[in-house]
């Protein structure tokens, strides 16, 4: 059985006290609510996550950051290495979300380097992929796709391959209101599917989980989630507010 998984994305939101303060209420909610039929997890700002260790224990919640550095340590000013996020407790990290791809120009390679480092670190990498408005109206969004898993994701190990997420989130659907329909979602996620089967075999393919991300909201997740290629999603703007990231997870 695949696991489930809903993964907040705070993006570049939430102050110190802010971000305690929500971490704090959707630990709560669960404590209440002895439904957790996926894993959780809250991908932070790197400020948030030495606290986060102790705010979510007792929890069954995890958290992550959202990006890493490409190289161990040493001078490369203002870069956090994979090795200081494990420190900190965090078992997850994002990695190559279509912002990192647009706004700080992370290719495959770089994506690729930064994804094996971090599983060999010991952390768990939710990859993200997906195609541009344009590219889905030239209809080449499959190509798009097997492109950033190719040249991006199956380099790695088979067995390093227990440690992968894949996140596939239409860029058209980011922060926009515009959501894949389910059928769109499950269309691409049985395409990815297909992918891990042709490179790593039926086992890989079978056990890895897809996510979809973009737009999802508490109307909208379970009809997504109920797809039989989607097994949860990756979270932004609905992850800010802990009444509707706690509804999207019940909808699992
Ligand atoms: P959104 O963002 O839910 O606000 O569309 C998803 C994401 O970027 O991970």
């Amino acid at each position: 059985m695949r696991k489930k998984i809903v993964a907040g994305n705070w993006k570049m939101n939430m102050n110190l006290p802010e971000g305690v303060e929500l971490a704090r209420s959707i630990k709560k909610y669960f404590q209440y609510n002895n439904s957790l039929k996926a894993d959780v997890v809250l991908c932070t700002p790197f400020i948030h996550l030495p606290l986060l260790g102790d705010i979510l224990k007792g929890s069954n919640i995890s958290f992550g950051a959202q990006n890493c550095a490409s190289e161990h340590s040493g001078a490369f000013t203002g870069e956090i290495s994979c090795e200081m996020i494990k420190s900190t407790g965090a078992t997850y990290v994002i990695i190559g979300h279509s912002e990192r791809r647009s706004y700080y120009l992370e290719n495959d390679s770089l994506l690729y380097k930064k994804a094996d480092l971090a599983i060999k670190t010991g952390l768990n990498v939710i990859f993200c992929c997906g195609e541009l408005l344009p590219e889905r109206e030239a209809n080449i969004h499959y190509g798009i796709v097997k492109r950033q898993l190719e040249d991006g994701l199956f380099n790695l190990e088979e067995s390093n391959f227990k440690k992968v997420i894949i996140a596939y989130e239409p860029v058209w659907a980011i922060g926009t209101g515009l959501t894949a329909t389910p059928g769109q979602a499950q269309e691409m996620h049985n395409y990815i599917r297909k992918l891990l089967l042709s490179r790593y075999g039926s086992k890989i393919a079978e056990e890895t989980s897809v996510l979809y991300g973009g737009s999802c909201k508490p109307s909208n997740a379970g009809e997504i989630f109920s797809m039989p290629d989607v097994d949860g999603g990756l979270i932004g703007g609905a992850s800010l507010k802990s009444d509707d990231f706690c509804a999207i997870v019940e909808a699992i």
